[in-house]
């Protein structure tokens, strides 16, 4: 079984980054399987904590939860043009310590996806992840792209999704990054 840890850069109850992990984790091809994993309660990074306390405890299980898997998968916001700061809060925690880099994230195939309720589903969101991927060591995947736009008209009252082309592109995003991570 091939397995692929996906983090959504939300914390709200009814975003539409952690609906679109949801619904990705259900259209996972055969053998694949998607480990949604939770950024609730990661304290804001510190590093006078981090030298008195070490590594909060949810932060040590997802860099062992990642260097475990085959993949990454990152649903992100966009805020004001950038990555949200809670998602690279947990990231940069989750880069600690730097000797750690090469074992969490060296090589790591990964893949960035995102909704946003504008028009432009993401893009700026997703090009300023770039560097902080080449940082880590990873291997990004660049086979595909999955920029959800006006997300508010994409998902249902329960945070289902209900757009079938959005179904469908995300189902072949998914699968080539399935494809990339086995290979
Ligand atoms: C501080 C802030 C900045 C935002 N900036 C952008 C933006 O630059 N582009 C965009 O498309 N949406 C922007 N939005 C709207 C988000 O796309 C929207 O809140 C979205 O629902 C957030 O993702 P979530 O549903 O997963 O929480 C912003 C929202 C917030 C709170």
């Amino acid at each position: 079984m091939t397995k692929i840890i996906g983090i959504s850069g939300s914390l709200r109850r009814g975003s539409f980054n952690s609906a679109l992990l949801r619904a990705a984790a259900a259209l996972m091809p055969l053998g694949v399987e998607l480990k949604i994993e939770s950024i609730e309660g990661i304290p804001l990074y510190n590093g006078d904590v981090e030298a008195s306390e070490g590594i909060p405890t949810r932060v040590a299980e997802l860099k062992t939860a990642i260097a475990e898997a085959n993949g990454l998968l990152l649903a992100t916001p966009e805020y004001n043009n950038s990555m949200p700061g809670v998602l690279k809060n947990v990231i940069d925690w989750l880069s600690r310590p730097a000797s750690d880099i090469p074992t969490v994230f060296g090589g790591k195939p990964v893949a960035v996806m995102g909704a946003s309720q504008g028009s432009f589903g993401t893009i700026l969101s997703q090009n300023a992840w770039l560097p902080v991927l080449r940082t880590l060591g990873t291997k990004p995947w660049f086979g595909g792209r999955l920029l959800v736009s006006r997300a508010h008209s994409v998902f249902d009252e329960h945070g289902s999704l209900k757009d079938e082309a959005i179904g469908k592109q995300l189902e072949r995003f998914l699968n080539g990054f399935a494809e990339f991570v086995k290979a």
